[in-house]
């Protein structure tokens, strides 16, 4: 009898046999890997989807271990997932990788809840295990793409703003050397050249973190970094008369490029202070958010200080631009949001140049599922 037949019968003993045919026949026409294991990770069933997905046949692999599907490198996940398993835990949907019968690597997703028998007990696993190798390779593409894109950017537009100051001392070194005979002109050369090399240095420590920065990710609480990054300030802070306060609501953890983001705090935190000449107060505070549906952290840096004007304020993310000619660069606010972006984040500005309310917010939201976030569970899944 058909499964759905079996269905519309009223014997208990008929529906629960039909129930079964009927899980039977999902189970064997599942897209995905449906693979079951025992507590010592032996493979106990194996359905045509895992067959299609890993190359071997279920007579084949039945009686085997699960360990024959892992990498080398990755077999540490085993105990801990049959450690979860064995407390009863389920694993949604967490990304790594598996081996198929030609030794290919694939990217999979895998659910994986444990097994009871009628006491309760828990008597192995069942893994549902989807191939995401194209999805994973086209985003690995696309990322890449954005990388290089943002780099040659950043790299030419760099380049273009060393070569001027670089070129003036090229010509200081060379009238210094053409007037060596009157040395308070060469003195006066020099330090024009001196203020050049150290637009230059500016330059090269705003940027450095970009390349140099290529580390894993962290996961760290980011109220912590910003406190850590503040502590470097404070001194600086006290003398010119600025008070922190600050808001931190939550300790939650989340993946990062550590240098990275302390270099956006720090630019902010610079900004801030630049805006302050004659003191004020720094708040700084960290929140759980949600920003289009994705859960994560919002950080923001606020200031008492004289505001963006009006005309200034779409300006100020964009490469080079600066009213602080003597100090700045412009570039701080540009390479933050570079950073923040590559967390695939979003980084905002508040400002008013109100007589009585003028300050600047600058407010992150960086997502708890950012590419960092997705690269350190693939090298420590669990
Ligand atoms: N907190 C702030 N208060 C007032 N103006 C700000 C603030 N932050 C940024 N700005 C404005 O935005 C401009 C760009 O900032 P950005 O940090 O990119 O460059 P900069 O501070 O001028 O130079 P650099 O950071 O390269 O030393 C600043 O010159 C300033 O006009
Ligand atoms: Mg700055």
């Amino acid at each position: 009898m058909p499964a759905l037949d079996l269905l519309k019968t009223n014997s208990p003993e008929c529906w629960f046999q039909s129930s079964a045919s009927l899980l039977e026949a999902v189970v064997r026409s599942s897209e995905d890997a449906i693979i079951t294991k025992n507590l010592k990770g032996i493979i106990t069933s194996w359905n045509p989807g895992a067959e299609r997905i890993f190359g071997y046949s279920e007579g084949e692999i039945i009686g085997s271990s699960i360990l024959t599907l892992i990498p080398d490198d990755l077999r540490s996940e085993e105990d801990t997932i049959l450690r979860k398993i064995q407390s009863g835990e389920r694993i949604d949907h967490y990304e790594t990788v598996r081996i198929n019968k030609k030794g290919e690597r694939l990217d999979v997703s895998v659910t994986i809840s444990p097994l009871k028998d009628s006491s309760g007990k828990v008597i192995g696993a069942s893994k549902v295990l989807r191939n995401v190798t194209e999805r994973k390779n086209l985003e690995r593409s696309v990322l890449q793409a954005e990388k290089i894109a943002a780099t040659g950017k950043m790299a030419a537009t760099i380049a273009h703003e060393i070569n001027n100051p670089l070129e003036s001392v090229l010509n200081l070194i060379y009238l210094a050397k053409t007037n060596a005979s009157d040395p308070d002109q060469v003195v006066t050369f020099l330090n024009s050249a001196e203020s050049e090399l150290v637009r230059v240095s500016h330059i090269a420590k705003q940027t450095l973190g970009y390349y140099r920065e290529h580390s894993a990710a962290i996961s760290l609480a980011l109220s912590e970094l910003v406190r850590e990054t503040l502590a470097i300030y404070e001194p600086k802070l006290t003398v010119s008369g600025i008070h922190i306060q600050t808001r931190f609501d939550c300790s939650a953890k989340i993946t990062l490029r550590k240098g990275e983001m302390m270099q956006v705090i720090s630019n902010l935190v610079t900004n801030a202070v630049h805006a302050m000449p004659s003191g004020g107060t720094i708040t700084a505070s960290v929140q759980e958010a949600t920003d289009a549906g994705r859960p994560g952290l919002l950080m923001s840096i606020e200031d008492t200080g004289e505001g963006i004007s009006p005309d200034s304020i779409e300006s100020i993310f964009e490469p080079f631009f600066t009213t602080r000619n003597s100090i700045g660069t412009g570039i701080g606010l540009w390479v933050s949001k570079q950073f923040v972006v590559g967390h695939k984040g979003r980084i905002e500005v508040q400002s008013s140049v109100d007589p009585i309310s003028h300050g600047t917010k600058m407010s992150i939201f960086l997502p708890f599922d950012n590419p960092y976030a997705r690269e350190l569970a693939k090298s420590d899944p669990l």
